[in-house]
């Protein structure tokens, strides 16, 4: 590790009380050094989301992502086994997948035609007669762990040291009685924010500290007094009291007794309302740059009434976003400040975002 990086992450001290805590230096929000570790650390050694199960339900479904710089490929292989590989072709690296999603019988390179089964096996090599030493049972797709929960598809890169439900835990069990698995998907959004992944993750993580100054319409529905962030092992919840609100459009799709935000570390968010479900998974394009996925899902899903409630539903949560894409893109442009290096928490509300810091830098450190 060289001197600039190992500098960088020893001018953050984990270890202070709340009260006492300082947030990561700047420099780790845009700092090319920083990035490669991330990429290395985190999105390449823990359990990392990557698409819906729905997608990879059938024999032959597959889904692609590209996740930190690493194109991955997961395929449910004819025998319904599901299978998550590096999509980088073993002849010259091309991508053997480039749709998004879809469904095939074998996977085929569109380079120069090398074909691989659903298994990852390479079967096709035309033209490579009279090759030396070159054996297709040794140019097989290269394969990475990947487990479903529910709605959500995980691949580990690494060696997973706990299954996803551990790793997830406690959520599934906390959110049992919301029987999330039968919420159906109804549609995608997606929003490139000129920050750093982290910035993103900062801003859900503030325990509702910017509620009520930046989202005034959601702040109607949300009883701030009640507002409360608990943090488990690897993921939080804010909890906040639901109460009527003065916007009817918010006040039809933001019912029940409360919201859930759930953080998964380090990149997936989980929003609960009555009926609803949005994931926000920001994933990074680089040290400054990241693409936020809402992908919303509802009890609901056919016939006119349902279709108008959700629409309304994901109006108000891109309403949401586009107010949180402001502060986002202004925050990563003041990180870079001359003046700025680190803040201060708010013990009342910001012990979501300092666990953040601290999960982070310690898989960092490690
Ligand atoms: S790169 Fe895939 S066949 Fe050549
Ligand atoms: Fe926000």
């Amino acid at each position: 590790m060289s001197t600039h990086l190992t500098q960088l992450l020893d001018a953050f001290d984990p270890t202070l009380p709340l009260a006492k805590a300082r947030t990561i230096p700047s420099g780790w929000y845009f700092d090319p050094a920083i990035y490669a570790l991330e990429c290395e650390k985190i999105f390449g050694n823990t359990w990392q989301y990557v698409g819906r199960s729905e997608l990879v339900a059938k024999p032959g479904s597959f889904l692609t992502v590209e996740l930190a710089g690493q194109p991955i490929l997961v395929v449910r292989d004819e025998k319904g086994t599901l299978r998550a590989f590096h999509n980088a072709c073993r002849h010259r690296a091309a991508q053997v997948i480039n749709e998004p999603c879809g469904h095939a019988t074998k996977l085929r390179c569109r380079y120069h035609g090398w074909t691989y089964d659903l298994a990852g096996r390479l079967r096709g090599t035309p033209e490579f007669d009279g090759v030396e030493e070159f054996r297709k049972e040794d140019h097989g797709l290269p394969t990475m762990h990947v487990e479903t929960w529910g709605p959500f598809v995980f691949v580990h890169m690494g060696a997973p040291k706990q299954t996803l439900t551990a790793w997830l835990a406690p959520f599934p069990a906390m959110t049992e009685s919301l029987d999330l698995p039968k919420l159906q998907f109804f549609g995608q959004r997606d929003y490139i924010l000129d920050c750093n992944w982290k910035v993103f993750v900062d801003n859900y993580q503030d325990g509702g500290y910017h509620v009520n100054t930046v989202h005034p319409g959601l702040a109607g529905a949300l009883d701030y007094s009640g507002y409360r962030t608990v943090n488990h092992e690897t993921n939080s919840v804010q909890i906040s009291p639901i109460k009527p609100s003065d916007d009817p459009i918010v006040n039809k799709v933001r019912t029940g007794t409360h919201a859930y935000y759930w953080w998964m570390f380090p990149n997936l968010m989980i929003n609960l309302y009555q009926g609803v479900m949005d994931t926000n998974w920001v994933i990074p394009l680089g040290p400054d740059r990241c693409r936020v996925f809402f992908d919303f899902y509802f009890t609901d899903v056919e016939g006119e009434i349902a279709k108008r409630f959700n629409e309304a539903s994901i109006a108000v949560a891109h309403q949401v976003q586009l107010e949180d894409i402001g502060v986002c893109d202004e925050v990563q442009r003041g990180l870079k400040s001359r003046s700025y290096d680190t803040g201060r928490f708010s013990v009342k509300r910001e012990a979501g975002g300092y666990f953040f810091h601290q999960l982070l830098a310690r898989m960092l450190k490690a």
